[in-house]
């Protein structure tokens, strides 16, 4: 066997190995021994990858190789006893389900007599009752994601198969998208896990079996799109969409295809310069017009299922229509009318603001820049452009309010983006398990179109009809042996498809079920992650930047402490610390006014000192020390409380995780305890530089004369 087919992590959440309960395996057994198989059956289509799921799953965790029946046809798949399933089958509507969709349903039937000896065991006629278990497909696709759930029940149950369960899903959101930070010389952009698995030294790597083994990781938590290159688009990547490129390309795309997944590329917007050699790149340009649309025929032609293209423009000096004095609706309609006749999609980024501001200059509020830029465009892109909006205007910090542009363009398709990679939250050093912070940003009421109108239900194009929407997040993963560095760290990229698909479960509930598929159900390591796990992100926010001010880390490297790191800078990215204060003033009375791109009612709740939630205070407002919070506690003891509090969590899942020395295998056990070390070191520089910071900035004296060095 490989490294990697050793090592505990590279099979992530999916079924790595027999399940040591024998008695589950046996209860399973009359169901799993059985199984007949209807698809289209393309060998790399996604009815044959989901009979290869099955089979390969049901052989790790139980041993058990059914026997087989397959024919081309209606997605479906039947196990047990085939009669039984048959007569389930004839009664299921595949109609009614979703593309993606699927329903599962389990049963006991009594398909044939008793023996006259089974009677008698059993003391009734029950003996003959048989299981079986029926998987509907809206389509292959939707019979692969039935699959998945499939292994997924097996995989967690404490017990035998349910005798009767009937369970039609479909996901939430259309677009439910990973977006690869990925280079070509084999480098990832805010990577915490190793290089690339699809590039090294300007190659793409399409024959590497690590893409199919992430395409299955990606398929099994319901993801179904991804785009496989860095926003920020050099030299090399420019070319991915060139002729000599595409036949790679479009083995990617065959690759992820099998698994119900479409790939998508980050182009350049200066591409028309760079590798069509004109002398513009201006949307309005009828040359360049006519170069987008050449090159889209040439990757149609390559690549017929083509997601389309991401964008990152005029944003972080990259180049974009601001050049041409266009704007981004111009900019996102020019590539859009090329794509459209092959269904293509343009993913606009709306991450732009100016990363050349001055420190002196407190007019300028970089949260306004989103809103500000595209807002008044509404109504001016094209059909298939979707705006890919991120959940915060400023940068994937710890805490920050919602973009107040998500839901304010009612005629302009909006996709919400997160960050999975820890940039700002542990860098997969430390453990942040970010489900519950966009589960906070999922639920959030924006109100822009009456009560009800949540960021999911947004997202999902619930409430303004969108024609394309859906939840896009920057993937963790790189080709370390476990995917993600920290190990637990893979906890964020399976939450985040469970999330995109059924943004209505709860973060408790996604912690569990990872824990148990990860360390076993039942488990003593599976109890106390999915405890550390839920308590992850509030601790790290609480020995990092205190209640959404944001930042204070080392510039560039976004990992360790260093309050005045960014305080200076030319990001847009200030605490206003001084001798009597904190926080940024962005109140409509006083302050740069960004509360007001709020529904009123979030806007007032925002604006008034009294109502603002206290985790979100200093991103509001600029308030002195000695002002008391909600919690009754003042703002400088918060801040020491909650940085000794924090350090300490870390030091007490030290001692937790060492109980558990005889209960986890010795790599992970080892893995984990050496990442907690150095989380716990972290902390405790946070919360001593962060005190002493405050300390000296107040001269307030912490209440319970804890050690502040001075
Ligand atoms: C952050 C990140 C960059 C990234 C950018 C983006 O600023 O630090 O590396 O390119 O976000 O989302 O485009």
């Amino acid at each position: 066997m490989s490294r990697l087919e050793t090592s505990r992590g590279y099979r992530a959440w999916l079924p790595a190995g027999r399940r040591t309960d024998e008695r589950v395996i046996e209860a399973w057994r009359p169901l799993l021994s059985r199984l007949s198989a209807r698809f289209d059956l393309r060998p790399e289509g996604p009815g044959a990858t989901a009979l290869r799921e099955l089979t390969g799953g049901l052989a790790a965790l139980a041993g058990i190789e059914p026997a087989l029946t397959i024919k081309a046809g209606a997605p479906a798949i039947a196990l047990g006893s085939p009669e039984a399933a048959q007569a389930a089958l004839a009664q299921m509507d595949a109609q009614a389900l979703a593309p993606e969709g699927f329903r599962l349903r389990f049963g006991t039937a009594n398909s044939r007599k008793a023996s006259p000896a089974e009677a008698e065991s059993s003391g009734g006629a029950d003996a003959a009752a048989e299981p079986y278990a029926v998987l509907l497909g809206g389509s292959d696709v939707g019979l692969l994601h039935a699959v998945f759930a499939f292994l997924r029940l097996f995989q967690l149950s404490e017990a035998g198969p349910p005798a009767e369960l009937d369970r039609t899903e479909a996901p939430r959101s259309a677009l439910r998208m990973i977006d690869q930070w990925d280079n070509m010389d084999g480098s990832v952009e805010r990577g915490y896990s190793g290089g690339s698995i699809f590039y090294r030294n300007g190659r793409v790597l399409s024959d590497s079996p690590r893409i199919a083994d992430y395409a299955r990781l990606l398929a099994s938590v319901g993801l179904n799109a991804i785009c496989v290159n860095n926003v920020n688009v050099h030299r090399e990547e420019t070319k991915l969409i060139a002729a000599d490129r595409l036949p790679d390309v479009a083995r990617l795309a065959q690759i992820f295809g099998g698994f119900g997944i479409r790939l998508f590329l980050s182009v350049n917007y200066a591409a028309p310069i760079e590798l069509g050699g004109l002398h513009t790149a201006d949307p309005l340009d009828e040359d360049v017009k006519a170069w987008w649309r050449r090159t889209a025929e040439e990757i149609y032609a390559a690549i017929p299922d083509f997601g389309g293209f991401v964008v990152k423009a005029d944003s972080e000096n990259r180049p974009g229509p601001f050049s041409y004095g266009r704007d981004h609706a111009d900019g996102a309609n020019l590539l859009a009318d090329a794509l459209a006749p092959f269904g293509g999609l343009v993913l606009w980024r709306c991450f732009v603001y100016d990363c050349h501001q001055d420190w002196r200059d407190r007019s300028t509020d970089r949260a306004r820049a989103a809103y500000d830029h595209f807002r008044p465009l509404d109504g001016r892109f094209r059909a298939n452009v979707v705006l890919q909006i991120k959940n915060g205007p400023m940068d994937f910090q710890t805490r920050e309010p919602v973009s107040p542009l998500f839901g304010a363009m009612p005629r302009t398709n909006q996709m919400m983006e997160f960050q999975i990679a820890q940039e700002y939250t542990g860098q997969q050093r430390d453990v942040c398990f970010l489900v519950p912070q966009w589960k906070q940003a999922l639920d959030f009421d924006t109100r822009l179109a009456g009560p009800g109108s949540t960021v999911s239900r947004i997202a999902a194009g619930e409430v303004h009809r969108f024609a394309y929407s859906g939840v896009v997040a920057v993937s963790n993963i790189g080709d370390d042996d476990n995917w993600t560095g920290h190990h637990l760290a893979q906890a964020n990229l399976y939450g985040f498809g469970r999330l995109a698909w059924n943004p209505e479960a709860s973060a408790e509930e996604i912690a569990a079920e990872w824990s148990a598929l990860t360390f076993g159900t039942g488990s003593a390591a599976a109890t106390f992650v999915r405890r550390l796990l839920l308590q992850s992100w509030p601790v790290y926010e609480s020995y990092t930047a205190p209640l959404a001010v944001g930042w204070m880390v080392q510039p560039h490297y976004h990992y360790a402490v260093d309050v005045d790191g960014y305080e200076y800078s030319k990001w847009g990215t200030y605490h206003f610390a001084d001798r009597n204060g904190v926080g940024v003033d962005r109140t409509l009375a006083t302050g740069t006014g960004y509360t007001g791109q709020y529904a009123p009612e979030n806007r007032d709740r925002y604006e008034s000192l009294a109502d603002c939630p206290d985790e979100l205070l200093l991103f509001f407002h600029h308030v002195p020390y000695t002002h008391r919070l909600q919690s009754g506690k003042t703002v400088i003891q918060h801040i020491y409380d909650s940085r000794f509090e924090g350090a300490a969590a870390v030091e007490a899942w030290i001692e937790e995780w060492r109980g558990l020395e005889n209960e986890v295998d010795a790599e992970r056990f080892a893995h984990i305890s050496d990442r907690l070390q150095g989380q716990a070191e972290n902390a405790r520089q946070w919360r001593d530089v962060v005190n002493t910071y405050f300390y000296r900035k107040s001269g307030i004296a912490d209440e319970q004369g804890r050690l502040i060095y001075d």
